[in-house]
C-alpha cells in the first residue's frame, strides 16, 4: 500500500506569489502533476497543514481548484497558517471533516492501517498545541485498536529540531502526548510537516517524520546564523509505502524533470 503525504503549500490567490516571489499554486500544480504520474499510483494523499498561506477564502478556492486535479482521495489537515472554518467552507465534499467538534481531527481506515489525523493549530499563532482535550481525543483513538498497526499525522512536529526559528514555533504539550503516545506500541510513525525539510527522530518509542514542502524550503541553519529564512531547494513530497514484513518505509520522492533513467548496464546484444 502506498500513502503520499505533501505538506506546506501555501497556496495564495492566483497572481499573488507567496512571501512576493515564489509561485506556490505553480508548485502544487507540479506536484498534483507528479502524484498523478507515479506507477503505482498512491492509494491515498495527506495534506498535512499549511494549505493555504494566509487563511482566506480566495486562497482556499484556489488551492480547491488544484487539488480537484488529484486522482486519488485527499486529506486535509491543519497547519498554523490555516483556519478552521475556511477549510471547512472551501472543502464541503470532504465528509470525514467534523462539522460538531472544535478540531478538524479524524481517523481514516485505509487497508491494513489506521490513520490518526490531529489537528494542533492555534489560531493566528504560529506554534501547534496539544492540548488536554486534544490529546484526550487522541488517547481514546489509540485506546480503540491497539494491536492495529497506526499512523499520526499533524503539521508540528513533537520534536525540536535544530533549527531555533522554527524550534521557537514548535508544539506546546509534546512531553503530555509523548506519553500518550509511548504507551500504545501500535504506533509506527508520526507524520509532520511545518518545518518545509525532510527530518526523522526517534521519539516516544516510535520514530517521527517531516516531509519536505513542494514549494520552498526553509534554509538549513544549524547554527542559528541567519533571520528566519526560505530557500528554493528542490520540490519533494513523502511516499510512504507498507511492505511487509519491512513494515511502514518512507521514500523522499523529488518533484521535477530529472535526467535518466539509465540503465547500470548495457542491454545484452542480441545473438547474432
Ligand atoms: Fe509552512
Amino acid at each position: 500500500m502506498l500513502i503520499a503525504q505533501i505538506t506546506d503549500m501555501h497556496v495564495k490567490a492566483p497572481g499573488h506569489p507567496a512571501y512576493g516571489r515564489v509561485d506556490t499554486g505553480g508548485y502544487l500544480r507540479r506536484c498534483v502533476d507528479h502524484l498523478n504520474s507515479l506507477q503505482p499510483a498512491p492509494q491515498l494523499v495527506f495534506a498535512t497543514g499549511d494549505l493555504v498561506h494566509a487563511g482566506a477564502p480566495e486562497e482556499y478556492a484556489h488551492c480547491r481548484e488544484l487539488l480537484a486535479q488529484l486522482r486519488m482521495p485527499c486529506y486535509l489537515l491543519t497547519g498554523n497558517h490555516d483556519d478552521r472554518a475556511g477549510i471547512r467552507e472551501a472543502f464541503p465534499g470532504h465528509a470525514y471533516l467534523p462539522q460538531e467538534d472544535e478540531f478538524l481531527h479524524y481517523v481514516v481506515e485505509q487497508g491494513p492501517l489506521r490513520f490518526i489525523c490531529l489537528d494542533t493549530l492555534v489560531p493566528g499563532e504560529p506554534w501547534g498545541l496539544m492540548c488536554r482535550e486534544r490529546l484526550d481525543w487522541l488517547a481514546e483513538r489509540l485506546a480503540e485498536a491497539p494491536s492495529q498497526p497506526t499512523v499520526i499525522l499533524m503539521h508540528h512536529p513533537p520534536v525540536s529540531i535544530g533549527i531555533a526559528f522554527m524550534d521557537g514555533h514548535g508544539l506546546d504539550g509534546a512531553d503530555a502526548m509523548a506519553e500518550v503516545v509511548a504507551a500504545h506500541s501500535q504506533v509506527q510513525r508520526v507524520l509532520c510537516g511545518h518545518i518545509h525539510r525532510p527530518i526523522q527522530a526517534l521519539w516516544a518509542k516510535t520514530m517521527v517524520s517531516v516531509a519536505p514542502s513542494p514549494a520552498h524550503q526553509v534554509v538549513l541553519d544549524l547554527e542559528d546564523r541567519l533571520p528566519g529564512s526560505f530557500i528554493m531547494e528542490p520540490p519533494a513530497c513523502h511516499l510512504h509505502f507498507w511492505m511487509p514484513p519491512t513494515g511502514l518505509l518512507t521514500h523522499l520522492s523529488y518533484i521535477g524533470d530529472f535526467d535518466g533513467p539509465h540503465p547500470f548496464r548495457k542491454p545484452v546484444e542480441a545473438a547474432k
